[in-house]
């Protein structure tokens, strides 16, 4: 089979590098692709945003299937167009994606199904809004804008101040566009996060080994919230009694209520959790992978990537057993210096194979945001590389990473030095 990969980031190089093992894959091409992933796949220039050009190139390729990775081109629709001009897909259309891209939509399922989250409320009206923060006199606010913002969206205000300047950030400033003409303020939750990715057909859920990913840009969760600065899998705090806990309370309920809704979910589920002195409640669900969780969780994964992606087209998932290693896998991502703020591009990475890896072969580099130029890889954005281990143990697996870090370097290369640190100390 030949199949389409829509994106080009990190997360695409790891779909795209456990496709590469099926035995079933014969040919990937990837759209828009990176440096990295142009070692497995045939890139081409269209951007993972553009759906009539996707659809074009998907007519040209002809592939048995399209893997729409992102969240962008899930929400605008891109599955139901590619479904409309007969491809077969791996994602949720638009009517289920909007669990991603709204989240007054996803509370508003959560509050009617019972789901355990953050109390809310929700806002179009500055005034209100800044009333009501006033009243609850409870801080830290989350204040969340309700659509897509690069990871932006959620402002956790630590006084009246702060939360007022977010709502008019948000309401009236136009920051954030269309996603922040309304707005959802909730109750500040405490506990260690985890993510769990899950596959679905609509009907059937298969929860994924569990992961944990470190959001601030520095050391000790200081600096400013990034698109994740590594993860570690699985998850250690996440016991067997509290995913058998979350299946009950959450992933099942989820995948129930959106059937109920008329808007079946397929293809894979984030499910961002905190486990909370109250149990576990759910802070965001994500319409796909999530990256950096998918360099941790998918060299774990023991079947074959396109027997799932086949079972949940056919709605046949409830028929796979879906097995895992028994091992640990941990991703320190290197970035640009200035990321998530401003930083410069076009860098010389040094280290490299022809193919973008390390000769030595202890570690694998998803490239997130690299070019290949003239037989030269350069930086080509914020997180520029994920350098990922596999090994018996969550210790191992990070030493191994950061042996393989210290092999690779670019002007003003930024990680963090205490990836799986939380994880380890419990
Ligand atoms: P999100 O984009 O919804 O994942 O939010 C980004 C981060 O903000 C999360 O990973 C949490 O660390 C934090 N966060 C979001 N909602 C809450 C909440 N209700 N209580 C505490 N922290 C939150
Ligand atoms: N790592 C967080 C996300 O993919 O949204």
């Amino acid at each position: 089979m030949n199949i389409l990969v829509v994106g080009g980031g990190g997360r695409e190089h790891a779909i795209i590098a456990a496709l590469a093992k099926s035995s079933k894959v014969d040919k990937i091409y990837a759209a828009p692709g990176n440096g990295g992933i142009s070692a497995l796949a045939e890139c081409h220039p269209v951007k993972a945003t553009d759906i009539d050009g996707m659809v074009e190139l998907a007519k040209k390729l002809q592939p048995d299937y399209v893997f729409v990775a992102p969240d962008d081109p899930l929400v605008l629709g891109m599955v139901d167009k590619l479904n409309e001009n007969g491809f077969k897909t791996f994602g949720p259309r638009a009517n289920a994606a909007i669990l991603e891209g709204s989240k007054v939509f996803s509370k508003a399922l959560m509050k009617k199904y019972n789901i355990p989250t953050a109390a809310y409320e929700t806002f179009t009206d500055s005034e209100k809004a800044i009333a009501y923060v006033k009243e609850q006199n409870s801080y830290p606010a989350v204040i969340k804008c309700d659509g897509l913002a690069l990871g932006k969206g959620v402002i956790i205000a630590k006084d009246f101040d702060e939360a007022k300047e977010a709502i008019e950030s948000m309401l009236l400033g136009g920051k954030f566009g269309k996603s922040g003409s309304e707005i959802v303020i909730e109750e500040f939750m405490t506990g260690p996060e985890v993510t769990v990715l899950a596959f679905t057909d609509g009907v059937t859920v298969k929860p994924m080994v569990s992961s944990m990913d470190h959001k601030r840009a520095y050391d000790n969760d200081e600096g400013l919230n990034t698109g994740g600065m590594g993860t570690i899998a699985p998850n250690p705090l996440y016991t067997e009694a509290i995913a058998a806990e979350c299946m009950e309370n959450i992933f099942m309920p989820t995948i129930k209520a959106m059937a109920a809704e008329g808007r079946p979910f397929k293809g894979c589920l984030y499910f961002g959790l905190m486990l909370t002195p109250k149990g576990a409640r759910v802070i965001e669900y994500n319409c796909r992978f999530g990256d950096p969780e998918t360099q941790v969780v998918l060299p774990l994964l023991d079947t074959d990537l396109m027997e799932i992606i086949e079972a949940i087209w056919e709605e046949k998932l409830c028929d796979l057993d879906i097995k895992w290693k028994k091992e640990a896998c941990a991703c320190v991502v290197m970035a640009s210096g200035g990321y998530p703020e401003k930083y410069p591009t076009g860098l010389e990475i040094s280290g490299f194979n022809a193919d973008g890896q390390l000769d030595s072969g202890e570690a694998f580099v998803y490239h997130a945001g690299t070019k290949l130029e003239d037989g030269k890889y350069l930086t080509a954005g914020g997180r520029v590389l994920g350098i990922t281990a596999t090994a018996d143990t969550l210790q191992n697996a990070l030493d191994k990473s950061y042996a393989a870090v210290n092999k690779i370097s670019f002007e003003n290369a930024h990680y963090r030095k205490d990836i799986g640190k939380r994880a380890l100390n419990g």
